[in-house]
């Protein structure tokens, strides 16, 4: 794999490297991590997920059940764990890339804003998370190797960082750990600054053909993400209960609301995109009904 940026393969430094203990000094932090709970806990109940509403869900045994809720659980956790990191690199990359000794300043302190974040979410970890190839943190992997700096702001800081705003204020008002919750709440003043940088670099920017172009490509495949619901978690229910069959994955996206709730998701995004987005994007986006959800059928 060619992605340097986002660091999703970086290794880690042994234990007793004395790096650890300059790194836990510089964050201000005791040594020894202190362990939260024993066993990976819950944070987020089945009903966050909606797990409640499904049939084969509430028919599980109480082992599938766990098994499902403890995938679904690990699978929140760790995509922030790896966004945080991607954000690290994102945020030094934008250092070099500044244009005034300001922007420049700016960004670097943006970039120890994620080294905290990341450094915080993965005290929740028993075990460094494992890199798993989903296709959001490919698609997000591949964008932050771009140069178009407009189509960086654009994904990265308008559209991602926003919807990571309204995305970890969800997280903190279910979630079931104190600890946990007062973490992600800690987050919200920096990605809404991060935000709110990106929509205001590009008020005023000049707009070259090919970075439309880029913008337009980039939106649409994330757009479609979102369309086909939520398929990783339907990945966590097959996890826990074996083979689902359509019929069964068709049952389970109806039983969650895909629709919905993914139509919910969608006007975030497209509200989002008003601020930052250029208007002949967002009606090529919508020309192409990329704001409009599929039915569970097609899911
Ligand atoms: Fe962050
Ligand atoms: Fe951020």
């Amino acid at each position: 794999m060619t992605q340097s940026i986002s660091g999703f393969m970086l290794p880690s430094i042994s234990s007793g490297d004395r790096l650890q203990r300059i790194l836990n000094s510089a964050l201000n932090r005791p040594g020894e991590k202190e362990s939260v709970d024993h066993g990976q806990p819950l944070y987020w109940p089945a009903e966050y997920f909606g797990l409640n509403q499904v049939t084969l869900f509430q028919q599980a045994s109480a082992e599938e059940k766990s098994t499902i809720l403890a995938i679904a659980n690990q699978d929140l956790l760790t995509e922030i764990y790896w966004v945080e990191q991607a954000g690290v690199g994102y945020m030094a990359k934008m250092v070099l890339l500044a244009e005034s000794k300001e922007e420049r300043i700016l960004y670097s302190l943006f970039a120890a804003d994620e080294a905290q974040h990341l450094c915080q979410i993965e005290q929740f970890f028993q075990q460094k998370p494992e890199f798993n190839q989903d296709s959001f943190l490919s698609f997000m992997g591949q964008l932050l190797e771009s140069n178009d700096k407009a189509l960086l702001l654009t994904m990265v800081q308008v559209v991602l960082e926003g919807w990571g705003l309204s995305h970890y204020r969800s997280l903190a008002s279910h979630c079931q750990n104190d600890r946990l919750t007062a973490t992600l709440q800690s987050f919200l003043a920096a990605e809404a600054r991060h935000h709110a940088t990106g929509v205001h670099q590009l008020q005023t920017w000049s707009y070259d053909q090919l970075s439309l172009e880029n913008i337009y490509q980039a939106l649409r495949e994330f757009l479609q993400m979102v369309q086909v619901g939520p398929q990783r978690l339907v990945k966590a229910i097959e996890q826990g209960k074996g083979y689902l069959s359509p019929g069964d994955r068709r049952q389970i996206f109806t039983q969650l609301q895909t629709e919905v709730q993914s139509q919910n998701k969608l006007n975030l995004l497209r509200s989002l995109m008003v601020h930052g987005v250029p208007p002949e994007i967002l009606s090529r986006l919508e020309e192409q009904q990329c704001f409009i959800p599929y039915p569970a059928e097609l899911c």
